[in-house]
């Protein structure tokens, strides 16, 4: 059986470019992986990233958004994950269960208990073996995550999720709001309350997660992840 490791943040915490980093390390290790990612790590979620994440022309309200954050993860659990870990392989997994509780649980106020039990459902009750999240303010991942789509179209560059909150930031960048109220609107902001709840979910299991400084330069932050997939080894 391979390990199982997934890579957990808000947006633009730098966790897709570790995760490539991460593997790189593996394969010179002789350690056979496969990178992964949620949603969209199978055909079938390809097809529901683009519905959850694209602006399209339906409206997608919260608990159709939890369900196909769901089918996407059932379909990837039992076409690709345990697969790939029955034929010994490390799984690297952008995003897993946890994001659906931080996101849709924290961040759009959805019943946990009923989220938990969902994720239980989906991912045939699979733990990862190590999650690492990289946490960082939510401004500084916003900003990274908007030079990132800088230059593509705007609308099609960013997604619904990087949508969230964005008319806050821009009003407090912009001088109609100001700065001093920023801590106060925080646990209010979709963003602010996934930061929060990544957090509180890595101190309920502080065995699994490992925080790390999503701020720091990333070469720091690669020797920070090689340094906990040794312990797996
Ligand atoms: P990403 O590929 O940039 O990480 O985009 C995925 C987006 O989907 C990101 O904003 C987080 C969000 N998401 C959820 O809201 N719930 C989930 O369960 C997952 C896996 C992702």
């Amino acid at each position: 059986m391979g390990k199982f490791v997934t890579f957990e943040g808000g947006e633009g915490s730098g966790k897709t470019t570790q995760i490539k980093l991460a593997a790189d390390w593996l394969r010179e290790r002789g350690i056979p992986v496969l990178e992964t990612a949620e949603p969209g790590g199978t055909p079938l979620g390809r097809k529901i990233r683009e519905i959850l994440l694209n602006r399209g022309s339906c409206a997608i309200g919260a608990e159709a958004e939890l369900l196909l954050f769901a089918a996407d993860r059932a379909q990837h659990v039992r076409e690709t994950i345990l697969p790939a870990l029955a034929e010994g392989q490390w799984v690297l997994c952008d995003r897993f269960a946890d994001a659906t509780l931080a996101y849709q649980g924290f961040g759009r106020r959805l019943d946990a208990a009923f989220i938990r039990t969902l994720n239980d459902f989906s991912t045939c009750s699979l733990k990862p073996d190590l999650t690492l999240l990289f946490d960082l303010p939510v401004e500084a991942g916003l900003e990274r995550a908007k030079k990132r789509t800088a230059g593509i179209k705007p609308k099609a560059a960013e997604d619904r999720f990087e949508r969230e909150d964005k008319e806050l930031y821009k009003s407090i960048r912009d001088g109609r709001q100001t700065q001093l109220l920023l801590p106060y609107f925080k646990s209010f902001l979709f963003h602010g309350r996934i930061r929060e709840g990544y957090l509180s979910l890595a101190a309920e299991e502080p065995e699994r997660f490992r925080i790390i400084n999503g701020a720091a330069d990333i070469e720091t932050v690669r020797r920070e992840v090689c340094h906990h997939l040794t312990a797996l080894l």
